[in-house]
């Protein structure tokens, strides 16, 4: 025997090993029972009892409209704010034609400036409100994977702007009322991309990383107050900020919002993979070695970049 052997053959080490492993298997076992009953079991909570409205950012297309159409089946009167008024108009009256009992306001609001005079104009629509829910989902990407250094100022405005901006200025403004009301949830709509090493979009990843500590933060602060804060990260969704259509991994908007739904309003978890394949997904990421990951990460993001690049020059030969 040698000296390794010699020390695991002793019965007070053994006992300590087996002690450690079933500690293991056991935290394992409760974290996916815990994880299956959040994901399958859980009843949604009465969300008209949060409030009687919803306030939904980027709410003419994507994952903001099927949240507006499922606040809006919940009963809860819903504003939606985008940039585009023909498509606020055009979601206001559908929403209105499927729920006839619900009230649907529509603001005008362009976040790539968001600056104090959008803001005055916004506050002013929500103000006297009794908004229970706050969906910061409003954001946007790269039009596909680059090096930072190629990203120009617009676009590094815009990324700032349209992520941080928003969801930091939007709360600050209904935040308040929600705690002071002693009840209500804010949804702040992040990004896998957030959570992981993201090469190829860096600034994009940066920008969700700071909604998530932002969630995290206030989500502590607030708990008092009854109000609960959370951070939804999906990767993809298929949406035409994505550009992907739907698959096994790829749910529809209102797929993905129907699993969101089920967490507003559940205090705990902050940081939450509404859908469970998602979830799979980080966790798989976050137990491989980083070096790994990060590295496989890149490759892939630096194909699609190639294909963008194709696909750029392509448009500019007129083609
Ligand atoms: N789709 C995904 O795979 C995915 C993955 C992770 C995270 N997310 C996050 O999910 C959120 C929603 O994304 P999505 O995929 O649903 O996007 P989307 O389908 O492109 O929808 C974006 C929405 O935002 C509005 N919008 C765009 N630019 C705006 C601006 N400057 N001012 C005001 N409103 C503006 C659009 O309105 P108009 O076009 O009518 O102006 C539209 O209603 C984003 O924060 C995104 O980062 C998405
Ligand atoms: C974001 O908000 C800050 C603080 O109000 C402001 O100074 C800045 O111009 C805004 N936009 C960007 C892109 O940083
Ligand atoms: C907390 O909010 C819930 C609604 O989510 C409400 O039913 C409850 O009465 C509130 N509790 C307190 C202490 O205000």
């Amino acid at each position: 025997m040698n000296a390794v052997q010699q020390i695991i053959a002793r019965p007070e080490v053994m006992q300590a090993i087996v002690i450690v492993g079933a500690f293991t298997v056991i935290n394992f076992g409760l974290k996916i029972l815990t994880n299956f009953y959040k994901y399958f079991l859980r009843p949604s909570k009465n969300l008209k009892k949060l409030g009687e409205w919803a306030v939904i950012t980027g709410a003419t297309d994507g994952i903001g409209k099927a949240y507006a159409f499922k606040l809006a089946k919940r009963g809860l009167n819903v504003v939606l704010i985008s940039r585009t008024e023909a498509k606020l108009n055009a979601v206001k009256a559908e929403i209105e034609e499927k729920y006839p009992s619900v009230q649907v306001k529509v603001v005008i609001c362009d976040y790539s400036d968001f600056n104090a005079k959008l803001r005055t104009k916004v506050e002013k629509a929500v103000k006297d409100l009794d908004v229970g829910v706050l969906v910061n989902n409003v954001g946007v990407s790269y039009q596909f994977p680059k090096y930072f250094s190629e990203l120009n100022e617009e676009e590094v405005a815009g990324l700032m702007e349209m992520n941080v901006n928003s969801t930091t200025w939007m709360t600050h403004m209904v935040l308040p009322g929600m705690m002071e009301r002693k009840r209500g949830a804010v949804v702040n709509i992040a990004s896998a991309a957030g959570c992981h090493t993201m090469p190829l979009l860096a600034q994009y990843s940066a920008a969700k990383g700071y909604i998530a500590m932002f969630s995290r933060g206030l989500a502590s602060e607030c708990a008092k107050s009854n109000v609960t804060v959370s951070c939804q990260v999906p990767f993809y969704v298929a949406t035409k900020l994505a550009k992907m259509r739907a698959a096994f991994t790829v749910p529809t908007p209102n797929q993905f919002a129907d699993m969101a739904l089920k967490w507003v309003g559940h205090g705990g978890d902050v940081v939450v993979h509404p859908f469970w394949l998602h979830a799979i997904m980080g966790w798989f990421i976050e137990s491989i070695p980083s070096s790994l990951a990060d590295g496989q990460m890149l490759s892939m993001h630096a194909s699609i970049r190639k294909r963008g690049l194709k696909k750029m020059a392509k448009l500019a030969k007129g083609e």
